[in-house]
């Protein structure tokens, strides 16, 4: 099949790439490397022998849209583009609703002008609010997101919905991806994240290598087994994996479909750090800081229904996650500008 992949330059997008081509799929990136880098395109193609078609350009422009569905001829739309930074968005509210909820907008009319109607879409556990129910269950009622960021989500789904609502020939899976870490086991391809990583895993990675000095664990005094903030930590392999099966089985069901990707159990931080510190040899440097704003004490992901439906599992343990996090940073330092 061919498949657009909006946002393929990025984190979770190279890897898809990665993963469509060795499934022998046909693939377009269209990425505006606003948060992506054409270097991991590169490294896809050197590390599959196969090539990706790279547009560069933005999904909120709809005559670039209009033009690449008249060139290429498209199957399903895997739809990473996107802003992701939780702080950046409570500053500036408007770059992140452009961005998620128009620029979605205009790909799902564009994409219905060339008959294209076969979406994946990347949304996040955060659509889940603050619920105290662990885990999280597709069942449960969608929350109040505590940022722009999230809401953004949130309206994506509910526009989603509402468009498969009004035409029935829409086949649309709604992914809410819990937190995505580690890199493909090359170490060619991981997260590059710009300035000062958000993140927990790509942080440690920078301690690790020497970029920054320790890492600040927010918080040890959560009602959590260790006071730390608990996580549903998925492998990037695992999460792509995850996206093939979701595509085939939305290939015979129509409307929308929602799944949890998630590993189906929560590691707190200082797992993860322990976690890291066998998998790569070396001490994390740490202190306890103040909790950061918005974040939960703990929930993870029940994984069950996308077990059942999908025949998809996570299979790659904290270990590995770790271990391939590790191989990506310090094979690449500089990230891919080393
Ligand atoms: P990323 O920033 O690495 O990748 C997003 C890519 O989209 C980048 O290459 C960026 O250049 C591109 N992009 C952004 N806006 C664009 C636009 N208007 N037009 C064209 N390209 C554009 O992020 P990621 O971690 O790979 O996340 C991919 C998707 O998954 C995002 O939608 C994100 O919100 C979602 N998600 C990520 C996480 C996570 O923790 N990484 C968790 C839940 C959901
Ligand atoms: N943490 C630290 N120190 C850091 C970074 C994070 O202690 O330097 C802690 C956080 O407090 C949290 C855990 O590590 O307890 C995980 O934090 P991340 O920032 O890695 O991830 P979040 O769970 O906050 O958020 C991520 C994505 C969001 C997405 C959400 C969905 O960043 O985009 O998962 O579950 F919406």
């Amino acid at each position: 099949m061919s498949i657009l992949v909006t946002g393929g330059a990025g984190y979770i997008g190279s890897h898809m790439v990665l993963a469509l081509l060795e499934h022998h799929h046909e693939v377009v990136v269209l990425d505006n490397l606003s948060n992506g880098s054409a270097a991991s395109l590169e490294r896809v193609a050197a590390l599959t022998g196969r090539d990706v078609a790279f547009i560069e350009g933005d999904v909120r422009d709809r005559e670039l849209l209009d033009r690449l569905f008249h060139q290429h001829k498209i199957d399903d739309v895997l739809h990473f583009a996107g802003l992701k930074a939780v702080g950046e968005s409570v500053e500036h509210p408007l770059r992140y609703f452009d961005y998620n909820v128009s620029g979605t907008v205009t790909l799902c009319r564009a994409m219905e002008a060339a008959g294209v109607r076969r979406l994946v879409f990347s949304s996040s556990a955060t659509v889940y609010g603050d619920n105290d129910t662990v885990p999280y269950d597709e069942a449960l009622p969608t929350g109040e997101p505590t940022n722009p960021y999230g809401r953004s989500k949130l309206m994506v789904e509910e526009v989603l919905r509402d468009l498969a609502r009004a035409d029935t020939r829409w086949s649309i899976a709604l992914l809410r991806y819990f937190n995505p870490v580690g890199a493909h086991p090359s170490g060619l391809i991981g997260e590059d994240p710009l300035g000062i990583p958000n993140n927990l895993v790509p942080y440690i990675t920078q301690v690790a290598v020497g970029r920054r000095d320790a890492l600040s664990v927010f918080g040890n005094d959560y009602p959590t087994p260790d006071g730390t903030g608990v996580r549903d930590y998925i492998h990037v392999m695992d999460l792509v994996e995850g996206h093939l099966a979701a595509m085939k089985a939305i290939g015979r069901r129509p409307g929308v479909s929602v799944w949890n990707l998630g590993g189906g159990r929560g590691y707190s931080v200082l797992d993860m750090i322990q976690a890291f510190e066998k998998a790569a040899g070396r001490k994390i440097p740490y202190r306890i800081a103040p909790r950061r704003d918005g974040d939960l004490a703990q929930y993870w992901a029940d994984a069950s229904k996308a077990e059942r439906e999908l025949d998809w599992k996570a299979t790659r343990d904290i270990e590995a996650m770790m271990a391939d996090a590790w191989r990506w940073q310090v094979n690449n330092p500089g990230g891919y500008a080393s």
